[in-house]
């Protein structure tokens, strides 16, 4: 190892990204991406701004989208922080609130203050952005059914730490697609020293938000992004809600120009075609009921989902085996090694016709 990189870097387990495969011609239900394309609003928004202001800086602030957000969510503009995806904005409230264990020189090897504590299963990179940052990780398991513990049950297990500095919540879950309902958000917000995250990465596909308890509680942060209900991944543009203080702290570590241009026009007047993407949850949810149907038709274990995605347990062969089989009749879905999920398949909503064609592969490989 050169001694030019730092040991914690040396030995981190980066994110492993679902595969952007090159084959034409693959049904890509593997990274929950949107079906449908962007409105032909946000489309055109985009085409009208690609000239000669590409040689200019963005708005540093992302004034116009924030100023957006917060009429659509009741808020002030100072209560978001837009970022490059809500992947960025989950980095920096790591830097923002956790210290790194090296610096904290106790002998405890998990002090609250340096702690990023979440359930498993949830988003893998949360524990990755805890070892990128040198702080401890608290990986709590979720019920055998990925329903959360009541706050007495984490009490009994002895292993949550409600002191600690940081706490993802993924809710609705991934990969399990499990949903959560605000009343118990709220019991958990409240039994929490330090700050709590709701990462609602998929809540537009969900019974219930938990927004409210981000303008109730001077502790917590709701995550958002426009990459999954918003059709918009390639632009990578997420934000958090927030209590002002929180926001402020957050906004002084990001980068300058952290929202490109063209992300901040798309996000802007995606806000201003919201039917259009309204009348799209409902054909992914319809066609997520419908994919339940007829693969618990077929054998799988469906788990029930509030998500643009299931969670599958296929009959016959192991999942691993299922992700090969299924990838030859060029259906891409995703399989995680994780012990609470090895035996799933985590598979994307497509269109309609998309889970036509998965349901025909599976009844192939049935024979
Ligand atoms: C739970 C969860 N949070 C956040 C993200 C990141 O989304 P973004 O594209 O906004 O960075 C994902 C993406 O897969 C996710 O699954």
């Amino acid at each position: 190892m050169t001694p030019l990189i730092r040991p914690l870097v040396h030995d981190l387990h980066a994110y492993v990204p679902g595969e952007q495969p090159k084959i034409k011609g693959l049904i890509k239900l593997n990274t929950n991406e949107n079906p449908y394309p962007p409105s032909s609003r946000v489309l055109a928004a985009v085409k009208a701004a690609v000239d000669g202001r590409l040689r200019l800086y963005p708005n540093p602030t992302a004034q116009a989208l924030r100023e957006k957000l917060a009429k659509l969510h009741g808020c002030a503009p100072d209560n978001i922080l837009v970022g490059n995806g809500s992947d960025e904005v989950l980095a920096l409230a790591v830097r923002g609130f956790v210290e790194p264990n090296s610096k904290l020189k106790i002998k405890n090897s998990k002090p609250a203050k340096a702690t990023v504590q979440y359930f498993t299963p949830s988003y893998s990179l949360y524990p990755v952005l805890a070892d990128i940052h040198g702080a401890a990780k608290n990986a709590v398991p979720l019920k055998p059914d990925f329903s959360l513990p009541s706050v007495a049950e984490l009490k009994r297990g002895k292993i949550w730490n409600f002191a600690a500095a940081l706490t993802f919540v993924t809710t609705p879950n991934a990969p399990s697609g499990r949903g959560y309902k605000t009343t118990e958000l709220e019991i958990l917000c409240r039994a929490q020293k330090g700050v709590v995250i709701l990462d609602e990465a998929y809540v537009d596909f969900a019974n219930e938000n938990a927004l409210k308890l981000a303008l109730k509680y001077p502790h917590v942060l709701v995550a958002r992004t426009f990459s999954k209900a918003y059709s918009l991944c390639f632009q990578r543009v997420g934000y958090f809600v927030g209590h002002v203080e929180l926001i402020a702290a957050l906004d002084k570590i990001r980068d300058s120009y952290n929202v490109n241009g063209l992300g901040q026009i798309a996000a802007t007047a995606t806000l201003d075609d919201l039917k259009y993407y309204r009348a799209n949850f409902k054909k992914i949810i319809t066609t997520r009921e419908w994919l339940n149907r007829e693969l618990t038709r077929l054998g799988f274990r469906v788990l029930p989902s509030q998500t643009n995605f299931i969670l599958a347990k296929p009959p016959l062969f192991p999942a691993k085996d299922w992700l090969q089989k299924l990838r030859d009749r060029k259906i891409l879905v995703r399989w995680f090694s994780a012990p609470e999920v090895r035996d799933f398949l985590r598979i994307t909503i497509g269109t309609p016709a998309e889970a036509a064609a998965l349901g025909k592969a599976v009844r192939g490989i049935l024979g």
